[in-house]
């Protein structure tokens, strides 16, 4: 791993451990981009991204729900299909053993609706929701399939209804337009707030409020340090490791934890 590595880049990461290694309080933000070595998606990417060849606002939104569940619900059930075989990659499981073997307090908060952090072994926050878990649009309980044989129908995009109040059964997911789970965002401004060092690994910084959790770790002294393949527009970056988080966290994670 570490043979592929311009010897730049192994320099700048020797460098942000020993900038990271000496603090206590580390905030992580992760993006699709985490989750592109695992083979799913990202959002933005060219060519590859899932918002460059869908348009948002026709499955991302309730209104788009409200004018079409079955076309909404069924690009859900794709998306399930296309991530239900993945695994976690090196920069999951880098992360999660630094969390598991660290006295830093460390804070992980992900913008990614798949599990692949907790099948890493990591405690994370979600502040976008679960891909996996769904409920009722219209009074918003929680919704599990009540018949187990029914598992085999994991995928099927006809819609199911709300066993209390019979509204259409959507994933737990947090659309354009609508709030972030409040216990979740309260986390994520406590830990942005209160880090000295904060990492974004992997998003492309476009998207509020989570975009704006680096500012406000910075406007209270925090060191920001951006993982990404690709130029973001975040102004408040201190460090840049510019290569695939694959690639840099186990680095990173190994000179930590040394
Ligand atoms: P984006 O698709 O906007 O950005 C992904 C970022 O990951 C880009 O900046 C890429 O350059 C970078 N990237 C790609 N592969 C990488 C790799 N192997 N290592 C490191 N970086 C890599 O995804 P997000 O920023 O997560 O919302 O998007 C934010 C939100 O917009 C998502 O949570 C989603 C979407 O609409 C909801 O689902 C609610």
């Amino acid at each position: 791993m570490v043979a592929e590595l311009s010897a730049a880049l192994i320099v700048e990461i020797d460098r942000t451990a020993a900038l990271i290694a000496s603090q206590t309080n580390i905030c992580i933000l992760t993006g699709a981009g985490i989750s592109a070595e695992s083979g799913i998606p990202t959002f933005r990417d060219k060519q590859t991204g899932l918002w460059e060849n869908y348009r948002a606002e026709d499955l991302a939104t309730p209104e788009a729900f409200v004018r079409d569940p079955k076309l909404v619900w069924s690009w859900y059930q794709w998306r399930r299909q296309l991530v239900h075989d993945k695994a976690p990659n090196p920069a999951h499981l880098a992360l999660a053993e630094w969390q598991q073997n660290t006295n830093q307090r460390l804070t992980l908060i992900t913008q990614n609706v798949d599990d692949l952090h907790e099948q890493a072994g990591s405690q994370v926050t979600h502040l976008h929701g679960h891909l996996w878990r769904n409920r009722c649009h219209q009074c918003t309980a929680s919704y599990q399939e009540p018949d187990a044989d029914k598992q085999s129908q994991l995928f099927d995009d006809k819609l199911l209804t709300c066993l209390h109040c019979k509204g259409y059964i959507r994933p737990d997911i947090v659309w354009f337009g609508e709030a972030l789970p409040v216990e979740a965002w309260q986390i994520a401004e406590k830990a942005a707030a209160g880090c000295e060092v904060f990492i974004s690994i992997g998003t492309s910084s476009l998207v509020y409020p989570a975009a704006g959790l680096a500012q406000l770790a910075k406007q209270n002294g925090a060191k920001i340090i951006e993982i990404n393949t690709d130029p973001t527009p975040n102004t408040v970056v201190d460090i840049t490791l510019t290569a695939k988080a694959g690639e840099v966290l186990p680095l990173l994670v190994e000179l930590l934890l040394k």
